[in-house]
């Protein structure tokens, strides 16, 4: 009877997944360090019970012990964070003594992974349906009562070009996603000047920041020679720095008719390269920001479509990011602004020229 138990716990030891074997009276027998890292409090001779508080679990392992057959259950742990696990109860005879063998088997990544998919064709679908179907009721419109009106007729089509444009983005945007997602493990070896690109996307921004009264203040000298060298993919690069840029106008300026500026910063800080984006507009409430990232997640979306936006944009600055292998952070106190920072690893630290 011992040397079966200590064989049962030698052999459970060597499976990757937590494995509990439970013995006469819902006793546990053996368990790996997976199940025990897995339940804390669990200890070898405890019952079942005293550790899971799952009525299918149980029932299903009393079932085995009784002599029934294998059996699948799900658990379905809340603390102290969610996890769903498939059980898997099977009979184990040794020595004429019955055995219930519990394997778990870690479906969160699978389900998140799952419910990711399912909203995200959810959302993108939601996001195409609704210019196009305005593009439809234009089109009609020009079919029908606006067919010989020549002014309404120029103004539907700017309207139609418009939304267009706006699907256009939209898919440019999420094959944009796609395709730095499935290069997410290839790091980028061109050496790329943060600053020279940082600059690129300032001169085109301005004409949007002038619109929109901001004033697009960039803390580097723009006389002496500075650059921050990276390892980098200039085009994914231009999209972050272009994406927080935008963004700050967008949703940094102040009320309308108002002077706002927005500080864009770039230091070499030991072995990093660190870009600032800085706006001293609403902010953003705390609650929001760790969702920021993610695709189409916008804290007003109303206001964000209004202005073009899809919610892509931080979803592709996250992934350009990790791809360089950079961090990004992104702090905010309401009524006071808001402030991104990236910061990247320089290619050659030493030889960066300030
Ligand atoms: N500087 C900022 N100040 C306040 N809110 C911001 C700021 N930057 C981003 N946000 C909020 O974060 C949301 C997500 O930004 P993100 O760039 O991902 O999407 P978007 O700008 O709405 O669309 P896109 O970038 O695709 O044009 C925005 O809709 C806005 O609500
Ligand atoms: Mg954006």
């Amino acid at each position: 009877m011992a040397e079966v138990v200590n064989l049962l716990e030698a052999f459970v030891e060597a499976l990757p997944e937590p494995v509990l074997v439970i013995g006469r009276q819902q006793r546990i027998v053996a368990a790996n360090s997976a199940a025990r890292a897995l339940f804390p409090a669990l200890r070898v001779q405890n019952t079942l019970p005293f550790v899971l508080r799952a009525p299918d679990v149980l029932e299903a392992t009393a079932r085995v012990l009784a002599g029934g057959p294998a059996t699948l259950t799900m658990l379905h742990e809340r603390v102290p964070v969610e996890r769903l696990f498939q059980v898997h109860a099977a009979p184990f005879l040794a020595a004429g003594e019955a055995y219930a063998v519990l394997t778990l088997r870690d479906l969160t990544d699978a389900r998140r992974v799952e419910r990711m998919r399912v909203d995200f064709i959810a959302n993108a679908s939601h996001e195409l349906r609704t210019p196009l179907a305005s593009l439809l009721g234009f089109i009609e419109t020009l079919q029908g009562a606006a067919r010989e009106d020549s002014v309404a007729r120029e103004r539907f089509l700017a309207i139609m070009r418009d939304q267009g444009r706006r699907m256009a983005r939209l898919i440019d945007d999420l094959l944009s996603l796609s395709k730095v997602e499935q290069q997410e493990h290839v790091r980028p070896q061109t050496p790329v000047d943060l600053v020279e690109v940082v600059r690129h996307c300032i001169d085109g921004l301005t004409p949007m920041a002038q619109e929109s009264g901001v004033h697009l203040h960039l803390d580097a000298p723009m006389d002496t020679p500075m650059s921050l060298i990276l390892a980098g993919d200039r085009d994914e690069l231009l999209r972050v720095a272009e994406n927080l840029i935008e963004n700050a106008i967008k949703y940094g300026a102040g009320p309308a008719g108002s002077q706002s500026r927005i500080d864009i910063a770039l230091q070499a800080q030991g072995s990093l390269a660190r870009l600032t984006v800085r706006d001293f507009g609403p902010g953003i409430p705390a609650e929001h920001l760790p969702r920021l990232t993610e695709r189409f997640y916008r804290v007003d979306a109303g206001a964000s479509r209004a202005k073009g936006g899809t919610g892509l944009g931080l979803a592709l600055v996250k992934h350009v990011v990790a791809r360089h292998r950079g961090t990004l952070k992104i702090a905010s106190q309401p009524g006071q602004g808001a402030e991104f920072i990236v910061e990247f690893p320089l290619l050659v630290p030493e030889k960066v020229v300030l």
